[in-house]
Parts: C-alpha cells; structure tokens; sequence
C-alpha cells in the first residue's frame, strides 16, 4: 500500500494553503515540520515537503537534506513557495540556481520539484524579515532600473503592501505527478 504524508513549514500561511490543499486532494495525513518524528519517516512511501523561500532558502528543508539516508528510498517531492512568479524565464532559472546549491546531484535526480506563488504581508512580517526586506530594497534601488530582472521589479513593486499570488490551482501538476508515478 502506498501510504503518503505531506510535511511543511510556512512562516506567515502561504505554504500551509498549498500544503493542506495537496493534502486534502490526496486524502494523506499532513505535519507541520515541527510535528513531524525523524522516526515516522518509516511509516511512509511517498514524502511530500513544503516550504517558503528565504533568500534563496527553503524553510525546514533539511528535515529532508540532513536524513536523506532515511529516505533516499522514497518517492520524494519539495514544493516551494515564494513571492516570485515561476513561470518568468528569468526566475525559473534564479530558482534553479538555489536548488543547485541547496541538492546534491543524487537529491536533484530522486526529488522532483515544483515552484508555486505565494505572498507577503509587510504589516505581519517579523522584525528581522523586515529589516532583511528592508536591505534587499535599498540593494535594488541602487541597481539601474533597466537591469532589474522580474524578482527585482517585484520586490520594488510589493514593498510595504501585501499582495497574495496564491492559485491553488497550481497544485494540478504535483497530483498528476503522484498518479503517474
Ligand atoms: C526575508 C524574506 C526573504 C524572502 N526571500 C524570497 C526569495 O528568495 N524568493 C522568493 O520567491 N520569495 C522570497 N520571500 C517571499 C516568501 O517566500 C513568501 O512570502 C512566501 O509566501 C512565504 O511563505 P510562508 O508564509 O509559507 O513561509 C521572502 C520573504 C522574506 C520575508
């Protein structure tokens, strides 16, 4: 019996959105990271992580990087969720470069990957996420417009507001994947 789990770790709410939508599509139990024993990694076939985007980071992903022995064996899936749009070229890319740093080669072969959009809400974000925020605006400020890319543009554009780019209709791809594999 294939037996699947959904593990996430969302800041401010967006990742959870995706995380309880994947969930309930597939009928699975779902943890928070910090709910979720090493130990129960056994009781599962298939590992579904979640996670926001922090400079290029994914929230709690070393619950699947640091024990990947316990579950290299697994069918494995990482979603992710950040403020920048997957589908411009340039992001895409910018996206693949953290994952790059953040998998090795044999995590980049056995974990299929998926990009959704979330939000920000600069009213709810955490003093060092503002000041982290606040530094990436006055770095772009100081690049010539015409150079920045759409991540850039984004930030500019955001800043200060808060904007919800979540389509849980995103997800479709991630459900096919897991029918058909
Ligand atoms: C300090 C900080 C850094 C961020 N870095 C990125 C980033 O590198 N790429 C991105 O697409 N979004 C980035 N974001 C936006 C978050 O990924 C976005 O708010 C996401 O929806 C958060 O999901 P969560 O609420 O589930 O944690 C950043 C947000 C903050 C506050």
């Amino acid at each position: 019996m294939n037996k699947t789990v959904v593990i996430y770790e969302s800041k401010y709410g967006f990742t959870k959105r995706y995380a309880e939508s994947v969930s309930s599509a597939l009928s699975c139990p779902i943890f928070t990271k910090k709910d979720f024993p090493v130990s129960a990694f056994g009781d599962y076939d298939t590992i579904i992580y979640g996670g926001g985007l922090y400079a290029g980071g994914i929230s709690g992903v070393s619950l699947i990087t640091k024990n990947f022995d316990l579950v290299r064996s697994k069918k494995l899936i990482l979603f992710t969720c950040g403020l920048a749009d997957p589908s411009d070229s340039k992001n895409a890319a910018h996206l693949q470069e953290s994952m790059d740093k953040l998998l090795s080669e044999e995590m980049k072969k056995k974990i299929k990957v998926f990009h959704f959009r979330g939000g920000i809400d600069y009213a709810k974000l955490g003093f060092i996420h503002k000041s982290m925020m606040a530094m990436l605006r006055r770095a772009m400020l100081k690049k010539d417009p015409a150079t920045l890319g759409a991540e850039g543009r984004q930030i500019l554009e955001t800043y200060g507001k808060a904007v919800d780019f979540t389509d849980l209709n995103s997800i479709r791809p991630l459900l096919q994947y897991i029918e058909s594999n």
